[in-house]
């Protein structure tokens, strides 16, 4: 797990995130999605800060959140007083009531590291998902990604968010550990008068999937793929998959 997502590090994500990210444009994607199946409410796994959150509860939706850093949880309660969010890991969770949709955003699905995982992971949705109900998510594509990064590569991305100017170098590598694993080391830089000050380093293993990878483990699952949809995101090749539970 990344370690920006909680002590207080999660401030300096959710400011870089706003720059990296156009959420407004990921709410549209994802509320069209929505509006095609008619689903009425949704619960976004992955919630991170909220700023989806933002968008679905402006337009009235019945919107959960879901995330399984509390550090995440409370500033996306901060910035969305309205919101309901509740502290769980997507592996193992209960509703009180089952939802017409569950998404799963920001590339969350990297955070499943095994298969029993993404099992695990997908037998919670079945339950808490209502008959036919809608499930959504994207996924870093291995099969185009690996191709970028094998033997290593680094990305520089730069932000500014609040007049405070920020700096980040990630370098990416597969590795032969399990499943389309990779290594993203990243730090973070503080940038004023054109001096780097370096505020947080990461190192963590994540994970990309192949769209066959997606369909056995929905199929196994009793999810039926509806559309799979290319979703390029700021760093990472992606697809989104639309899949429905089996009656
Ligand atoms: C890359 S961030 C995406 C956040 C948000 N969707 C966005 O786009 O800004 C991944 C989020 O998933 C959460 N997460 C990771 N593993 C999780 C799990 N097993 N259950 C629930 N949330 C998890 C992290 O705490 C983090 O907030």
């Amino acid at each position: 797990m990344q370690s920006l997502y909680s002590n207080g590090f999660e401030l300096i994500y959710d400011n870089m995130y706003q720059t990296f990210i156009d959420y407004k444009e990921e709410y549209q994607f994802y509320n069209n999605i929505l509006n095609d199946y008619n689903k009425q409410n949704v619960l976004e796994i992955g919630s991170g800060t909220g700023n989806l959150a933002h968008y679905f509860l402006k337009h009235n939706f019945n919107y959960q959140g879901l995330d399984y850093s509390q550090d995440m949880i409370n500033l996306a309660i901060k910035k969305n007083s309205i919101g309901q969010f509740i502290h769980a890991d997507m592996k193992n969770f209960s509703l009180k009531k089952p939802v017409d949709s569950i998404i799963i955003t920001g590339r969350t699905t990297s955070y499943l590291l095994s298969n029993h995982d993404v099992h695990a992971a997908l037998n919670s949705f079945n339950l808490n998902l209502k008959k036919e109900g809608i499930l959504c998510f994207d996924f870093i594509d291995a099969s185009r990604f690996f191709k970028v990064i094998k033997g290593g590569k680094t990305f520089k991305h730069s932000a500014n968010f609040n007049q405070i100017e920020y700096y980040r170098e990630s370098v990416l590598n597969t590795n032969n550990s399990n499943n389309f694993m990779f290594d993203w080391w990243s730090r973070y830089y503080e940038v004023k008068n054109n001096n780097k000050k370096l505020i947080a380093e990461d190192t963590s293993e994540v994970r990309a999937f192949t769209k066959n990878e997606w369909e056995l483990l929905l199929y196994l699952n009793d999810f039926k793929v509806l559309e799979i949809i290319d979703k390029p995101s700021y760093m990472f090749d992606c697809y989104a998959i639309v899949a429905q539970k089996k009656p």
